[in-house]
C-alpha cells in the first residue's frame, strides 16, 4: 500500500491501458462479504493508488472477458499465473510470468524486455502428456490441470487425446498448471492456436487416466461438510454463470454459494437476470474478488467446497481452509434443498 501511494503521489502514470488483478474483496459490496472494516479501508487505499496511476480498476484474473483481450502474437505484460498461462495458450498472445512489479514497470515505462516467451524458440513443447482420462465438466479439467503442473513444473506441456475443450474449460487447465506447477503456457493438438506449428515428437511423455483424475479428487478433498461453496476461479465467465443460475432456478440453498466474477461480467449477469436467479436461491455474484485472495477465513469460514483446482490446491496454504473439491453438478446437490 505505501509503495503504491508513495508512487501514486508523485506522478507515476501508466502508459497503456493498463487491467488491474482481484481485489480481497467487493469493492462495492464489502460490508455484505462480512470483510473487516480495517482490510477494506487499507483495500480501498490500494484501489486508489492504483487508480490514480490511471490503472482500470477492473479487479479481475480474467481481463481477456472484461475488456482486455490481446490478439494472437501481440508482446504483453500480465501478472496473474492463469490469465499468463490463458493468454499464452488459448489467445497466442506473448508473455513472462511477470510479477506485480514488474507488470506494473512494464504499464509505466510502456516496454518489457525481449526474452523468454516472447520468443519462438522458447515457445516449443517439452513435455508430451497422452490424456487417456474423460473429461467431462469444469472440474474435469482442473483435476487435469493439477497433475500434469505437479510433473511438468515450469516446462512447456503438449496435450494430446483433448477431443474438445471450451474456453472455459481451458482455462480451468491452465489456472490449474500455474499453480500445482509454473506452467506459463501449454499447447493443445487441434486446439490452441500454435499447437500445430509445433512438434511434440520424441518429447518425455506421460499419460493421465480417469484413476489419477479421481486421485486428484480425494486428495484435495481434506473436508467434507462445506460451510460454503465459492466458484469462479478463475473468475466465471457469462456462460458459467448462466450455468450456475439454471441449476439453482427454484431451488433453496442449505449453504451460503458465491459466484466470483468481474465486475463487467457481473453487469451482464444482471441485465440477464442470472444475478437474481442465483440471490433468489440465497446465494451471491460476488464482484472484484475470490475465494483465495479475500480473508474467508476471518469471515469465519472453515471448509470451503470449490470446482477449481487452482483454488482447491491454495486454499488451505492460503486461507487456512479445508477443502471440497468437486464437480458443479455434485457440489450444488450437496447444498441444495
Ligand atoms: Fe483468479 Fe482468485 Fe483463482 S485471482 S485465478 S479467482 S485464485
Amino acid at each position: 500500500m505505501e509503495f503504491l501511494e508513495d508512487y501514486a503521489e508523485k506522478g507515476a502514470k501508466v502508459k497503456m491501458v493498463t487491467f488491474l488483478n482481484p481485489a480481497g474483496m467487493d469493492i462495492e459490496d464489502w460490508k455484505g462479504m462480512g470483510i473487516p472494516p480495517d482490510f477494506a479501508e487499507k483495500q480501498l487505499r490500494v484501489m486508489n493508488a492504483f487508480r490514480k496511476m490511471g490503472i482500470v480498476i477492473s479487479a479481475t484474473c480474467t481481463p481477456y472477458l472484461a475488456g482486455n483481450l490481446p490478439r494472437f502474437r501481440e508482446h504483453i505484460a500480465w501478472s496473474e499465473s492463469s490469465a499468463i498461462s490463458f493468454s499464452n495458450s488459448v489467445i497466442g498472445a506473448r508473455t513472462n510470468r511477470e510479477g506485480g512489479p514488474s507488470a506494473l514497470a512494464a504499464a509505466l515505462c510502456g516496454v518489457t524486455p525481449d526474452y523468454g516467451l516472447h520468443l519462438d524458440e522458447n515457445r516449443k513443447p517439452q513435455l508430451l502428456v497422452n490424456v487417456e482420462a474423460r473429461l467431462e465438466d469444469n472440474a474435469d479439467f482442473g483435476a487435469l490441470g493439477y497433475v500434469v503442473g505437479k510433473q511438468a513444473k515450469n516446462r512447456i506441456p503438449y496435450f494430446k487425446g483433448i477431443k474438445d475443450a471450451d474456453s472455459d474449460q481451458l482455462k480451468a487447465l491452465g489456472a490449474a498448471m500455474a499453480a500445482s506447477g509454473a506452467v506459463a503456457l501449454y499447447h493443445v493438438e487441434g486446439i490452441t492456436p500454435e499447437a500445430h506449428l509445433m512438434n511434440a515428437e520424441g518429447l518425455e511423455s506421460i499419460s493421465v487416466t480417469d484413476k489419477d483424475l479421481d486421485d486428484t479428487f480425494s486428495k484435495l478433498s481434506t473436508g467434507k461438510e462445506p460451510d460454503i461453496v465459492i466458484l469462479g476461479c478463475p473468475h466465471s465467465s457469462l456462460k458459467e454463470i448462466m450455468t450456475v443460475a439454471r441449476k439453482l432456478e427454484g431451488k433453496k440453498l442449505k449453504k451460503p454459494l458465491w459466484v466470483c466474477t468481474s465486475r463487467m461480467v457481473k453487469e451482464a449477469a444482471n441485465r440477464m437476470g442470472f444475478t437474481q436467479t442465483i440471490e433468489n436461491a440465497g446465494g451471491k455474484v460476488v464482484a472484484d474478488t475470490c475465494m483465495v485472495v479475500s480473508p474467508i477465513e476471518e469471515i469465519g469460514f472453515k471448509t470451503t467446497a470449490v470446482n477449481s483446482g487452482k483454488a482447491a490446491n491454495y486454499l488451505p496454504g492460503f486461507c487456512k481452509q479445508n477443502v471440497v473439491f468437486s464437480r458443479l453438478t455434485t457440489l450444488i446437490e450437496q447444498v441444495t434443498e
